[in-house]
């Protein structure tokens, strides 16, 4: 068991940095923010995420995990570091490695005895060796260190399951001694013989996006399907059921919706496309994936001008679901950020309600009516648009809901809501291939 320093205490930090204590090593977590590492020294998790808190709060009591704004001290007694910061994307759709690179400053001027260097956060094919380089332009004293590439492939929303029992951990080594070091991080992983795949740093890194670009595919490609369902009268839950039986296939992430969002696809497709460019290679099916996820957006908000005959002036929406997906509260390029600008837009009156998401999409659009459960944000509205398949609104009590509105018109962009019980009830509906 290692002691470990997370630098980087976002979704992937704080939700690794807990899992790897979990695993039995010492782990201190440390962020510039001092507002977020005050809470979580205060009991206080700054997220939401599914029983992230028990986690946190069993490791603290063991004395296993601990948070710290002072950095440098975390990295010296650290034998084992795991870059976590955020790599956003810069305004030519690059990652943005800012915050990754000030992060190998501060290593190289730190590295007072041999140590494993690790980089969670999704960077670029080639990114590490540009921290390598970093990191050796600061360490004056020419300490002994090793880099590794331990890319994340947890989902938010379910991060905490994702983390504790991973389909795979993928460790881009250049030494069998950080190897052994990765491998001991992991053991108790590696004991439940969870594939630990060995390979190089530009494989990892490669890994990593050629694994997001393909979910970001296979649902630009189901989204398509489901379009054309819509065209020909064809019930994409079918198809996506049968799809989904064909072992080669799979049924996951075969759900068609709003578009892709999220802190990663849509950043990460960007970014591999530019990558790609810069070595003469062309992404056309990622190209494509991304452009079928800008069209789903738009079709979506063209779903419900249809639905209310083109009249959106003047009109009230609710919209419910903020959130990119559910059991999150992160709207970062969330499908809702489009559709209730292009409502907006089209001088329409938004009551908006997530369970979880309100605050933070307050932060983004701050002008909308926000309500605290779904009945109020319905109340006397000419349409409602489901965004996010909350389990709140999967339960929604359809009966109740034409009642408290103005006008029984919805469009469900998640194919949640029961077809028949809105055919029954005699709502004007919409949805995503399944007419
Ligand atoms: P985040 O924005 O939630 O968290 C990043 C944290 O890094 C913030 O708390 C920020 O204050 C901190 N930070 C920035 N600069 C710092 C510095 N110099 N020193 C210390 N802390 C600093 O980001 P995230 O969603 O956790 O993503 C982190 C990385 O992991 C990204 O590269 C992302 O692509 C990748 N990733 C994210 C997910 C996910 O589900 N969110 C999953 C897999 C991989
Ligand atoms: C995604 C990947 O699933 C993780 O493996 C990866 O670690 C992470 O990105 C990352 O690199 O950050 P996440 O973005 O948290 O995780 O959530 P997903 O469950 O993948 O959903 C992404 C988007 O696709 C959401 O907007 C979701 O609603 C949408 N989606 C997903 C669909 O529209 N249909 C589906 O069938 C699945």
């Amino acid at each position: 068991m290692k002691n470990i320093v997370v630098i980087g205490t976002g979704y992937v930090g704080l939700v690794s940095g807990a899992g790897m204590s979990d695993f039995g090593n010492n782990v201190c977590c440390v962020d510039v923010d001092k507002d977020k590492i005050d809470s979580l020294q205060n009991g206080i998790i700054p997220i939401y995420e599914p029983n992230l808190k028990e986690l946190v709060d069993r490791n603290v009591k063991s004395k296993r995990l601990k948070f710290s704004i002072n950095i440098e001290d975390a990295i010296k007694s650290a034998e084992v570091i795991f870059i976590a910061v955020g790599t956003p994307e810069d305004k030519n759709g690059n990652a943005d490695l800012t915050y990754v690179l000030q992060v190998a400053e501060l290593i190289g001027k730190s590295l007072n005895s041999y140590k494993v260097v690790c980089t969670k956060s999704t960077v670029p094919i080639g990114t590490g060796k540009r921290i390598i380089d970093f990191i050796n332009k600061y360490n004056t004293n020419n300490i002994d260190y090793d880099y590794c590439s331990n890319p994340e492939f947890l989902r938010e929303g379910k991060a905490v399951a994702d983390f504790l029992r991973p389909d795979r951990v993928v460790l881009g080594t250049s030494s069998k001694k950080a190897y052994d070091y990765l491998r001991d991080v992991y053991r108790t992983l590696y004991i439940n013989k969870t594939p630990l795949i060995n390979t190089t740093i530009e494989t990892a890194e490669m890994i990593k996006y050629a694994s997001n670009a393909f979910l970001a595919l296979k649902i630009s490609y189901i989204n398509e399907v489901a379009n054309l369902c819509d065209e020909i009268g064809a019930d994409i839950a079918m198809v996506s059921d049968a799809l989904g039986s064909d072992g080669r296939i799979s049924p996951k992430f075969l759900h068609p919706g709003p578009g892709f969002g999220g802190s990663c696809f849509p950043k990460d497709t960007k970014a591999l496309i530019n990558v790609a460019k810069k070595h003469n290679v062309s992404m056309n099916t990622i190209d494509a994936a991304i452009k079928t996820n800008n069209n789903q957006r738009i079709r979506m908000l063209s779903k419900i001008e249809k639905l209310l005959e083109g009249k959106l002036n003047k009109r009230t929406i609710a919209v419910l679901g903020l959130a990119f997906k559910q059991e999150t509260d992160d709207v970062r390029e969330s499908a809702s950020i489009d559709m209730i600008l292009g409502l907006i837009k089209k001088g329409a009156n938004i009551k908006a309600y997530d369970p979880v998401a309100n605050d933070s999409m307050k932060k983004i659009i701050p002008t909308i009516d926000y309500k605290l459960n779904w009945q109020d944000a319905v109340k006397d509205c000419d349409a409602v648009v489901i965004m996010t398949e909350w389990n709140e609104f999967r339960g929604m009590d359809l009966y109740e809901l034409k009642k408290l509105m103005s006008k029984p018109i919805v469009l469900d962009t998640r194919n949640i809501l029961n077809l028949a019980e809105l055919k029954e009830l005699e709502f004007t509906f919409d949805n995503v291939g399944r007419k």
